[in-house]
């Protein structure tokens, strides 16, 4: 048995596989709307071979988005288009996930092959940013966010709820909470950028307040029988993990009882100059499994754990219940076929859907009789 290609079940989901896709901004739509990009790039990783498929950050309102490229889910035609995402995964045999999003005060930039950087304020595209406190990332990203009245807030949580809802009628089986890498609800947890003197801010009750209330709102209208997870950065590189890693368990305790399923560990990217371990193959499996030790949760992870004997490691030793790998995936959709090639899984070739298993395990019995 290999442990990395063993099933996983999550409350009435199942993955063939520990492989998941993680979230991928493709910077490709327009209006928020997803297209043939997103049709065909979807359905091609699901083809792949992985479990598991969630769909790039996608903006629950418009400011939210990180560029003008990035998908929507504030209203019913993108919810139409992301339903043929949603059923092309799944008729390719993955399960179909989502990451809803709000990118706080890194919102309103260019695409990364653009700039990567803020749109300027008075260009056509940009828009007003907003975050708990009237500070800015810094580096790339100088705008300053208009910091958020008990208006704003409630407005984004409720933006939340009628994405997750769009997001469950839409044909999706797994939903995840981007509450990481510096995006607004990150920015509300982290003292890096949540300076705030009321209920929203001030110490670690209020600065998980935004987040523990968003997931509670959530878990109303997404069911109980579908995964409810959260991509959370748990420490930020910047000299005070230990400090932070212990907060972010104690907000997980609480994310939990609120019915989190499992955590996508991640980092916080709160500020532009940190000391990540880059160069480290699965360097954020450790942590992980701190967290799932102290807090009971489910983890799945990413950040370079693409190495076949690395990624079925992470799984064998419990330290992650899922892998995520991203860019090795954009480079090889059919990356879990090499993977199961060099695990020697038994017949590899079963990863993929019928119509290639079929001709490549004749293939690799050298024959091609008929
Ligand atoms: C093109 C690209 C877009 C990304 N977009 C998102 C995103 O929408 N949401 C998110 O949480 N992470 C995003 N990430 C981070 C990935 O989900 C993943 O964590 C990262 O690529 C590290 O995994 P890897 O080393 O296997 O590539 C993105 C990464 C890439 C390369």
């Amino acid at each position: 048995m290999v442990a990395l290609f063993s099933e996983f079940k999550l409350k009435d989901i199942t993955l063939k596989n520990r492989i998941a896709v993680p979230p991928m901004c493709q910077y490709n739509a327009i209006d928020g709307l997803a297209n043939d990009w997103h049709l065909t790039h979807y359905s091609e990783l699901a083809r792949g071979g992985s479990g598991l498929v969630i769909v790039e950050a996608t903006g629950v309102s418009p400011e939210g988005r990180i560029t003008p490229g990035c998908l929507g889910l504030w209203n019913d035609a993108q919810a139409q288009e992301l339903s043929k995402v949603a059923a092309t995964i799944k008729k390719s045999g993955a399960v179909p996930g989502i990451q809803i999003a709000h990118a706080g005060r890194k919102a309103s930039a260019n695409k990364p092959w653009e700039g990567d950087d803020h749109l300027p304020e008075d260009h056509a595209d940009a828009w007003q940013i907003i975050g708990p406190s009237s500070i800015a990332f810094g580096k790339n990203l100088p705008r300053i966010p208009k910091e958020m009245n008990l208006e704003d807030i409630y407005r984004v949580q409720q933006n939340f709820v009628d994405a997750a809802k769009r997001a469950l009628d839409a044909g999706f089986e797994w939903l995840e909470l981007h509450f990481a890498h510096g995006y607004l609800a990150q920015s509300f947890f982290s003292k890096h950028s949540n300076y705030r003197q009321d209920r929203y801010g001030q110490n670690l009750d209020g600065r998980s307040r935004f987040l523990l209330e968003t997931m509670a709102k959530v878990r109303q209208v997404w069911p109980e029988h579908l995964p409810l997870t959260a991509r959370f950065g748990v420490l930020e590189y910047d000299g005070q993990d230990e400090e932070t890693l212990q907060e972010s368990i104690q907000l997980v305790k609480r994310f939990k009882q609120e019915g989190l399923d499992l955590l996508n560990v991640s980092m916080g990217f709160s500020i532009p100059v940190t000391t990540t371990p880059w160069s480290e193959q699965g360097f954020m499996a450790p942590i992980s499994k701190r967290i799932q030790q102290e807090t009971g949760i489910k983890v799945a992870s990413s950040w370079c754990i693409d190495q076949a004997e690395v990624a079925n490691s992470v799984i064998e030793n419990n330290q992650l219940d899922l892998v995520m790998i991203g860019r090795a995936m954009l480079a090889n959709p059919h990356y879990p076929y090499t993977l199961a090639k060099q695990l020697n899984l038994e017949n590899p070739s079963w990863v993929l859907p019928a119509p290639y298993a079929h001709w490549l395990s004749r293939y690799q019995l050298g024959r091609f009789t008929d």
